[in-house]
């Protein structure tokens, strides 16, 4: 590599100025050792080494290579990772015998190198970036060299893998931070076990491999065949199984492993430091460790990404209905060896299956391949080892196919022979479609039945609520009716739908990333137990919610009520990442929000950081479009009923996201009876209607919608329901002072002068239609889109504000309606299917 070509005249002048005060070397000798304020400069200057510190604070040195023209210091190796100088100055020296030494300032070894048998010997710094020891006598052997003993890097003409003649097994160990080169648990090492491959690993956990090498490249990185400039060198014979790369002279490129296991390839845009990644693993729901199980293919661009080959079916159907691959699949028809009629199903465009523990022949051709397989009992599939000129050698899976994923690209993956018995063959794949088809149409018949039996009994019950108006035993009935109907529905959904990926984690997973449930980690405490922030290995930061035990339903209901939930998707709702059932946990993982929710910035104490017109404009058209997409957009029909500031939480640019829709299904919504008859949510955001006689609907939303507009405008929060004295009641002010045609004096001081009139009394008005009294006078969110983005001409005059003062609270629902509790246990979601 000569990186140095395309230095900067002015920086080899500085080279140059310097070697008057120190001569430019890239030798230690027993005579003249390297103290750690100089370094050695390999002879076309590519590379450099010399003694660091990882950070401006640490104490601690380290011998390190970086390329010398690249700012800032790029480490590319380290020598003493495990043993650093500390607290002192350090020397590199070479002793007599050739041993290469790091001392401190008492001349105690630190590290060493342990090669003591070297006559008159010389350590130099290669252009390669190679540290080699050799006897001064013998230019080509070496002795010692560090790019058999790598770090965290690959860099060109460095090789990956085993040597057994020198007995070396080179693997790259991640750094333990940016800060700390000493080794990791993630590790990137040549599988030799099978058809060697690449695997990374964290401690004896395999992560993620490569595939085989075919030929042309890993089969599991089709990337590579991309890439010009780059030449891949894999080398397989009874000396050494390696991988490494060369590069053209123009590129500069490495590969490393990252304090969070993930492998990724850089190239070298310029030598400013800039470092374009080019590659990086695991990347996608295929890669991280096997979701599918045994002969099932893995494609992220499905939903769900796992689908059986042809001719097997699922092993566990009950899981597999909630996306759960990992047992994977069995043969439809088993085989039968000696009936002789068994065939070949090609697989197209896949990553092998894993190959630890198959034979490869490369002798052989691939018909002679196909017959080895057919004539071996224990033979499940077969393919060729080498892909270039139509396939030659012969890999032979005898265990279980595992790990098999497809690529989507029609130039990447190769073929794998899967056998199947002639029964299996012949049911072609228009025949699994066709029956797949019948199966969606019976589903779409089934659902439209259903909705038009929801729709009429709705039709029923709402004329006969309005006979039987504030009685509450039909409120009852009503509610468990819509709860009992939808949870139907859902379910059909659920088995039918086709377009949903929740991942299940393990509960490890989940207690590493939160540092087993510590109280250090735990955000808060909402209604239906603690929430832990986490982070995952990938580095990703996480929002944890253990439901308590307490509200545990069976398992069935909380699967499909989550996966309902996590078909919502937008970008104005906090997105469910995965959930967790093991054993008696029932645990959500959201999304983290680093800014909290609203009502931090609306009423906190502090109110130490001011939300400025624009953005809390913004955070009114966020809810918005959340708000349509529930109740319009979505596939489901959403009300959520409990909107309030404390459920619009807040991205790191402030985007407002709604949460904590959905979640009353699932605990204590309807077990039993008597809860249904709750009304849930929060007073000072509720709708009248829907406080005095529990009827709900789009409308009602659209009420707690106008509430949040206007205390986002006033920074005041909406007082509940039953304070004697009408006047303090937010909607009265703003409505009385609107009437007055002064709206503007109940905008909140500290945003005074930042705000636009137009936007800020556009925004009065559409929050009062919002609250007003009668539902039918209430916009829809679609029109109240509109309004606020200034589309719409505002041509209706509110009217008075709803404010549901005449209801006594009841017994048995005070405890779940005081003013201002937080009431996420009882906060609900219903679905309308249909208008
Ligand atoms: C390195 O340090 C030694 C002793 O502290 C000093 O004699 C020498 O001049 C220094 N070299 C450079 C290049 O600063
Ligand atoms: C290094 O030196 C600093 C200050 O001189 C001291 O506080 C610290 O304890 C020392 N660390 C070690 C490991 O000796
Ligand atoms: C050198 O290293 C040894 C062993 O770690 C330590 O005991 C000694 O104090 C160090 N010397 C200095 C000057 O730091
Ligand atoms: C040095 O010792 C190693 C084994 O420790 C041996 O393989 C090698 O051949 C020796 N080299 C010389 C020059 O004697
Ligand atoms: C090489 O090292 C890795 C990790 O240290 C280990 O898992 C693997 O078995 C070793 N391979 C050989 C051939 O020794
Ligand atoms: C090196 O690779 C670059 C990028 O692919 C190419 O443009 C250039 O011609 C190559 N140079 C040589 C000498 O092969
Ligand atoms: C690949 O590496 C082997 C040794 O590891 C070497 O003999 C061979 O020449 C290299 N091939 C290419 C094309 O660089
Ligand atoms: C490792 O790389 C991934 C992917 O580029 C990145 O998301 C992650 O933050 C990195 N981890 C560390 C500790 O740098
Ligand atoms: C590996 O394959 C052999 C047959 O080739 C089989 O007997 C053995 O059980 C397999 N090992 C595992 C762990 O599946
Ligand atoms: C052999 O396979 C054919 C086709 O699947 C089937 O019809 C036949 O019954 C099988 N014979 C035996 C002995 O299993």
């Amino acid at each position: 590599m000569r990186a140095f070509t395309g230095m900067h005249p002015s920086l080899i002048l500085l080279f140059i100025s310097f070697s008057f005060s120190i001569a430019i070397r890239d030798t230690v000798t027993p005579n003249n050792p390297l103290p750690d304020n100089e370094t050695l400069i390999s002879s076309d200057g590519s590379f450099s080494l010399g003694f660091f510190r990882p950070s401006s604070i640490s104490s601690n040195l380290y011998l390190g290579l970086w390329y010398s023209n690249i700012t800032p210091k790029t480490i590319v190796w380290v020598a003493n990772r495990k043993d650093p100088v500390i607290n002192s100055t350090a020397v590199l020296s070479i002793s007599t015998n050739g041993n290469l030494l790091i001392t401190n300032q008492s001349s105690t070894i630190i590290w060493s190198s342990g090669v003591t048998n070297v006559t008159n010997p010389v350590a130099q710094l290669l252009d390669t970036g190679n540290l080699v020891v050799r006897s001064d006598d013998d230019g080509q052997s070496y002795a010692w060299q560090g790019f058999d003993h790598p770090t965290d890097t690959l860099i060109a003409g460095m090789k990956l893998g085993v040597d057994f003649t020198k007995g070396l097994n080179r693997t790259l160990t991640a750094w333990t931070s940016s800060t700390d080169p000493s080794p990791s648990q993630y590790y990137v090492m040549m599988d030799i076990r099978g058809s060697p491959e690449l695997v990374i690993g964290e401690g004896s956990e395999k992560m993620w491999r490569s595939g085989p090498w075919n030929g042309e490249g890993y089969s599991g990185i089709p990337e590579t065949l991309t890439y010009s400039g780059f030449n891949f060198n894999f080398t397989n014979n009874k000396q050494e199984i390696t991988y490494s790369f060369t590069t053209n002279q123009s590129l500069v490129s490495r590969v490393t492993v990252n304090a969070s296991g993930i492998v990724q390839r850089w190239l070298l845009v310029d030598s400013s430091g800039l470092w374009n990644l080019m590659w990086y693993t695991p990347s996608d729901q295929c890669d991280f460790s096997p979701p599918c199980g045994p002969y099932a293919t893995c494609n992220p661009n499905n939903s769900p990404k796992c689908d059986c080959i042809q001719g097997f079916k699922p092993k566990s159907p009950d899981k597999w209905v909630f996306r759960d691959a990992t047992d994977g699949c069995v043969r439809k028809t088993p085989l039968d060896c000696k009936n002789g009629t068994d065939g070949f199903l090609t697989v197209p465009k896949t990553k092998l299956a894993d190959t630890w523990n198959v034979t490869v022949d490369t002798s052989l051709s691939l018909v002679e391949c196909k017959a080895k397989c057919l004539n071996t009992c224990a033979c499940n599939a077969y393919a060729p080892s080498d892909v270039r000129n139509g396939g030659s050698g012969c890999i032979i899976w005898t265990s279980e196919l595992t790990d098999l994923r497809v690529f989507v690209s029609d130039a990447y993956g190769q073929d794998l022979y899967v056998r199947m018995t002639a029964a299996d063959l012949g049911s072609s794949s228009s025949t699994n479609s066709r029956k797949s088809n019948s199966h969606k149409w019976l589903i779409i018949i089934i659902v439209l039945a259903l909705l038009i039996l929801i729709l009429a009994c709705i039709g029923g019950l709402l004329r006969r609520r309005r006979k039987r108006r504030q009685t509450r035993g039909v409120l009852a009935v009503t509610t468990s009716f819509h709860d009992r109907s939808n949870r139907r529905v859902d379910n059909l959904e659920l088995s039918g739908g086709n377009d949903l990926e929740l991942p299940l984690l393990d509960l490890g997973t989940v207690q590493s990333a939160t540092d087993h449930f510590s109280n250090a980690n735990k955000l808060g405490e909402g209604g239906f137990g603690p929430v832990y922030k986490g982070r995952l290995r990938n580095g990703q930061e996480i929002a944890v919610k253990r439901l308590s035990k307490s509200s545990v339903q069976g398992l069935v209901e909380f699967k499909n009520e989550v996966m309902l939930i996590a078909k919502l998707q937008h970008r104005n709702l906090v997105r469910l990442l995965g959930c967790c059932i093991e054993g008696e946990e029932r645990i959500l993982v959201y999304e983290y929000m680093p800014n909290k929710s609203l009502d931090f910035f609306l009423f906190g104490k502090s109110k130490d950081q001011v939300l400025e017109w624009p953005t809390r404009f913004k955070i009114i058209m966020g809810i918005a479009r959340g708000l349509l997409y529930l109740h319009q957009d979505s596939r489901l029909r959403v009300i959520h009923r409990d909107l309030k500031a404390s459920n619009i939480l807040l991205d790191e640019e402030m985007n407002p996201k709604i949460s904590d829709f959905g979640m009353a299904r699932i605990f204590g919504g309807d077990e039993a009876e008597g809860n249904t008859r709750k009304i849930v949510g929060t007073y000072g955001y509720m709708s009248p209607e829907y406080a005095m006689h529990g009827v709900f609907s789009q409308k009602s939303d659209v009420f707690s919608f106008g509430v949040l507009v206007l205390e986002i405008i006033t920074g005041k929060k909406n007082r509940g329901l039953y304070l004697a004295d009408r006047h303090t009641n937010l909607l009265d002010r703003v409505w009385s002072s609107w009437k007055e045609g002064n709206s503007l004096q109940v905008v909140d001081e500290s945003i005074k002068s930042s705000y636009d009139m137009n936007e800020v009394i556009r925004c009065i008005n559409v929050g009062l239609l919002c609250v007003q009294n009668h539902t039918e006078d209430r916009p829809l969110m679609a029109s109240v889109v509109l309004m606020l983005s200034g589309d719409s001409v505002l041509s209706t005059y509110p009217k008075e504000p709803g404010v549901p003062l005449r209801r006594v609270p009841h017994q048995s629902e005070s405890s779940s309606s005081k003013q201002d509790t937080s009431s996420t246990n009882e906060m609900s979601m219903t679905l309308f299917e249909g208008r």
